[in-house]
């Protein structure tokens, strides 16, 4: 492989093709970084609002830092993965603790905050310091791989290695690593398409072989399909007297911890209604301590956590007040009318159950 070519070829087109994105105008390594974990799972587009709004209520790693969790939820409510909010909040306290809120400039500091893997370690300070460090994320991996005519699978140890050691090479000796790293990354995003890609408006196209030898369809190799455990869940819809809603905190050690949820509970093993019903009248108490009359089945939904996919059945029921008395539930609870609930961080599935309940309220 001609580098030499390469590199001059995808910077140029860079310089006259490249996108005018917010994170690519600064070197502040917060900023970037906060690009970066925005990035890993939303869309350009419905980052670029978040990004502004985050950095203008939280304009350093000291005021991210000092901020309370809970009002970085509401900054990040609407992009989802509310793990990444979280992590980011921990990593901004440690900057502040032990780097005097300076975010480092050395990759192994870098390493050692949570949630910061290799890609966006190293993408921080190849972006902000030009750092001459090699970066591999989706859009990268698929160039790479057409580069390479690589037809293996890339998630395996073989492929990845191959692929962090290509995106070390084609990185020049001099300055310009961060220039050339984002150059290929906007090449793999926007021309080295997973589906029919740009190869004829390429400027590499004269330096792949998988388009040489016609196989963009075959290369990256398809990934293995997902395999997925089905699971039953039954939500609470539970209302007291006044009309107001229960719901509770998810605990650290849980899935969506620190986002609100309605109750809800494994019910996969529950064959039939009177087991169900037995299994959420008990599991009622022994969680939130109190008694309930079990309305009727109004909404189910689907969803997918991980390698989990979810049938969730929602129930509504009714406080008893006449069982109360069990012991003191031991996790975070509320009850909340609906312009709290509006307020509430939900995960995804809860807020679209609050959704719907509130469209039946309308009609
Ligand atoms: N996706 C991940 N990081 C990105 C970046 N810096 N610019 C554009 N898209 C990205």
């Amino acid at each position: 492989m001609e580098l030499r070519a390469l590199r001059k070829k995808a910077v140029a087109w860079f310089q006259g093709h490249g996108r005018d994105l917010p994170w690519r105008n600064t070197s502040d390594r917060y900023a970037i970084w906060l690009s970066e974990v925005m990035l890993q799972q939303t869309q350009v587009a419905t980052v670029i609002p978040y990004y502004h709004r985050f950095l203008e209520r939280f304009p350093t790693v000291s005021d991210l830092a000092s901020a309370d969790l809970d009002e970085v939820y509401q900054l990040w409510a609407g992009l989802g993965y509310y793990r990444r909010a979280r992590q980011l909040h921990a990593a901004a306290k440690m900057v502040a603790e032990q780097h005097n809120g300076t975010f480092p400039s050395e990759p192994k500091d870098v390493h050692e905050l949570p949630g910061i893997g290799r890609y966006t370690g190293n993408a921080v300070l190849t972006f902000a310091d030009d750092a001459r460090l090699p970066i591999v994320e989706a859009n990268t991996q698929r160039l790479y791989s057409r580069l390479l005519r690589w037809k293996n699978d890339c998630s395996t140890q073989e492929s990845q290695k191959v692929l962090w050691d290509f995106a070390s090479q084609v990185l020049p000796k001099g300055a310009g690593s961060g220039q050339l790293n984002q150059a290929l990354m906007e090449i793999g995003s926007q021309l080295c398409l997973p589906k029919n890609p740009h190869c004829l408006l390429c400027p590499l196209i004269k330096l792949c072989p998988t388009y040489a030898h016609g196989e963009q369809s075959l290369i990256p190799s398809p990934k293995k399909p997902k395999t997925y455990t089905d699971l039953v869940e039954t939500a609470l819809i539970i209302r007291d007297p006044s009309g107001q809603l229960l719901v509770r905190r998810c605990s650290a050690s849980e899935r969506w911890a620190g986002l609100w949820d309605f109750p809800r509970f494994d019910t996969t093993k529950c064959k039939t209604q009177s087991t169900l019903q037995k299994t959420i009248a008990e599991f009622v108490r022994a969680r939130f301590g109190c008694g309930i009359h079990l309305g009727k089945q109004v909404h189910q939904l689907k969803h997918a956590v991980t390698r989990y996919r979810i049938t969730l059945t929602c129930f509504e029921a009714e406080l008893d007040e006449s069982q109360a008395g069990f012991s003191a539930p031991e996790i975070e609870t509320l009850w909340v009318g609906p312009s709290q609930m509006s307020g509430l961080a939900l995960n995804s599935s809860a807020k679209r159950l609050w959704n719907w309940l509130q469209k039946q309220r309308e009609t």
